[in-house]
């Protein structure tokens, strides 16, 4: 990062466009949504979902509400594919490219809405065919290539319910998922790209299916990387030869507005991740209106990318559903940043230029980038100069997503990427949300850097203290206190989890699980979780996950997991481990039980350390004080301990813990 180049600020004065106020913006959407959504929200919600989406039979009732079970756009009904593909093939803009799409080797495909409408209609065939029927539950575990939006989508044509399972996950999270929702096939490829080689993936569905999910009858496997992955007789298909034998016509399942769209799992605070439902009226409604308002997608002229994997909720709304909703253009990118095209790559790795984010971005003409601060900060490390080194100006707005942004990755981003003219939307949401809540509309909010600023139209925020009162200014719990459309509308399988981990904790309340701090203008700063789920790179993975699977190696007898402060990926998981009597301690057994979580759990869940103590510190009815091990891990001075049942053992763990190897 250049020397000097963010100067020290009080991010909270600083506005941004400077001379911006509600008044005077140059807006491109005024606020009379606003005004409009605060004087009736089910009217306004009503209005966009007319406007934004194609129904084959319109709603009679906006909002039924029985906390915490809603119901929107009832009476209505429609289908996803159809607004997503068919409507804008039949409005003449059949040659318009949906995705550029470009592989990790720099292979490049270009997918126009016709063609994309004739892959999802084939396909959804090949699921007819299979057996599956409206209603029924297929899994989703592939790299990012076309043929996951066309899976996607498909799924949506024939009222099918699909649960993606991100790319990294392990055998064990595709059993748990396909076991949960009782899943009949599973659409997988047989390695994606990553790093420059292929990164298998059907022989973990393989595993998966080894260990159990009887229920899954059919997998079929796109051919990505000619890995010749094993094929089992009369289960498993190759993609393209069921699709060459499959009708080209699929006519669309009319849907309820509140039939289940997908489930998608996400870390909770106990250890057994939770099937979040969406639906399809309301989601479709709110993912539509933020890519429009928030994103300010002109489908004509822009050009749009969002850098998540659509294994994460962030690619659902906002690579597939609220892009092609609009009709819109996208670039879809197979690999990581800092692996460029095969033809520029040498055999010495250490010498590969990262710069493969800024190549794309120039060479396609990117108008929206929407990332995480994770990847920003990972951005700045890597230096400045070298964004500067392509031509960045087809840029015009920039969003982040996924964790609190720091204001200097803010300012970095407004400078270095956006030229210092785009505008950034900092926007908050969870997968539970379905899509942007909070979050400036641009031109109409001013930005401060740091802050996700003021809920959008239509969705009310407010920070509340222990006791549940409202925090006018100051720092307290983020809660929604009305519906919005985009809503989850329960866990799979279990209500009560529902009411319990969402809306029983302040009255009348849904609790986000995150801090927050409202300054004086009512702008909203996130402060990050509170609860017992860490944000690792914008991941969210509970702590109790993490410690069942370290309890499940066969040296551990006890573990307690936190997310430890980390400069680049937000928080980092840090493992305190006690040992099972008779366990010797080895120099390769640490970074063994670190493995072993990445084996239960995939990846991105390893542990940063794991520390070997002699006990934990526990309160006097045995909870473990989370806290202290945080404050341990992040090298700070300790807290009172004067709670603690023994307090001794907070020093041995300080000491076992700084003499213990950090990898
Ligand atoms: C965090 C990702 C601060 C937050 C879309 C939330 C954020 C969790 C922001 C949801 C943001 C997301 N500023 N924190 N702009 N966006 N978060 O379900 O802790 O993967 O509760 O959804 O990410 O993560 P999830």
């Amino acid at each position: 990062m250049a020397e000097g180049s963010i100067e020290t600020y009080e991010s909270e004065d600083r506005v941004f466009p400077p001379t911006a106020d509600f008044a005077s913006a140059a807006l491109t959407n005024d606020r009379s949504m606003y005004e409009e959504a605060e004087a009736d929200y089910e009217a306004f919600w009503a209005r966009q979902a007319r406007e934004l989406l194609t129904w084959d039979q319109d709603f009679h009732t906006t909002l039924e509400w029985e906390l915490p079970f809603a119901q929107w756009f009832i009476g209505g009904k429609l289908n996803m594919s159809v607004n997503c593909l068919d409507r804008h093939v039949d409005a003449g803009l059949g040659d318009r490219v949906a995705y550029h799409w470009e592989g990790e080797p720099g292979d490049q495909r270009t997918i126009t809405y016709t063609d994309l409408l004739a892959d999802v209609e084939r396909f959804a065939n090949v699921m007819l065919s299979l057996g599956l029927s409206k209603g029924d539950r297929v899994a989703i575990y592939m790299p990012m290539i076309p043929e996951l939006p066309v899976a996607m989508l498909a799924c949506t044509r024939i009222g099918v319910v699909h649960s993606v399972i991100f790319g990294g996950f392990s055998p064990d999270a595709i059993t748990d998922r396909c076991e949960d929702a009782d899943a009949k096939m599973v659409i997988t490829a047989d390695a994606g790209y990553r790093r420059g080689a292929p990164s298998a993936l059907k022989p973990n569905v393989d595993a998966a299916l080894a260990a159990g999910a009887p229920s899954v009858e059919h997998v079929v496997v796109v051919d990505r990387c000619g890995t010749d992955p094993e094929m089992v007789e009369g289960r498993d298909h190759w993609w393209h030869d069921v699709m060459a034998e499959a009708a080209p016509h699929c006519p669309p399942e009319s849907m309820d507005a509140e039939d289940l769209l997908y489930i998608l799992y996400t870390s909770g605070t106990t250890a057994k991740p939770k099937g979040i439902m969406h639906t399809t009226g309301g989601y479709l409604a709110q993912v539509a209106f933020t890519q429009k308002y928030v994103f300010d997608l002109k489908p004509d002229s822009d050009v749009w990318w969002c850098g998540a994997d659509i294994g994460w909720v962030t690619g659902h709304s906002y690579i597939v559903y609220g892009p092609l909703t609009l009709g819109a253009t996208q670039v879809m990118y197979e690999g990581t940043p800092d692996t460029p095209r095969q033809e520029l790559r040498s055999a010495d790795r250490s010498t590969w230029d990262k710069d493969r984010l800024w190549d794309i971005i120039e060479r396609y003409g990117v108008t929206q980038l929407y990332t995480a601060p994770t990847a920003i900060r990972t951005f700045m490390r890597w230096g400045a100069q070298w964004p500067n080194s392509h031509d960045l100006s087809s840029l015009r707005l920039l969003g982040t997503v996924g964790e609190p942004i720091n204001p200097e990755a803010w300012m970095w981003y407004h400078e270095f990427i956006g030229g210092e003219s785009c505008p950034i939307v900092d926007t908050w949401w969870q997968t539970e949300t379905g899509a942007n809540m909070i979050t400036p509309l641009p031109g109409v909010v001013p930005t401060k850097p740091g802050s996700a600023t003021l809920p959008i139209p239509g969705v009310f925020a407010e920070v509340v203290d222990d006791a549940g009162d409202v925090v006018k200014e100051g720092g307290g719990y983020l809660t929604l206190s009305r519906p919005w459309p985009g809503m989850l509308r329960g866990i799979w399988g279990d209500p009560e989890r529902y009411h319990d981990t969402y809306w029983s904790t302040y009255e009348g309340r849904y609790f986000a699980g995150d801090g927050a701090r409202r300054d004086a203008d009512g702008y909203l700063w996130l402060l990050g979780r509170v609860d017992d789920v860490m944000n690792v790179s914008g991941h969210r993975i509970s702590t109790s996950e993490v410690e069942s699977a370290l309890v499940d190696h066969p040296a551990v007898a006890e573990a307690a997991v936190v997310g430890a402060k980390d400069e680049i990926t937000g928080q980092a998981i840090v493992g305190y481990v006690i040992l099972i009597g008779s366990a010797e301690l080895t120099d390769s057994l640490r970074s063994e039980i670190r493995q072993h979580v990445a084996n239960k759990l995939g990846p991105t869940a390893r542990p940063k350390a794991v520390f070997i103590v002699p006990d934990l510190p526990k309160t006097r009815s045995g909870k473990i004080m989370r806290r202290l091990l945080r404050d341990v891990a992040d090298g700070q001075v300790l807290g009172d301990t004067t709670t603690l049942a023994d307090p001794g053992v907070v020093a041995e763990i300080r000491d076992r813990a700084a003499e213990s190897d950090e990898e």
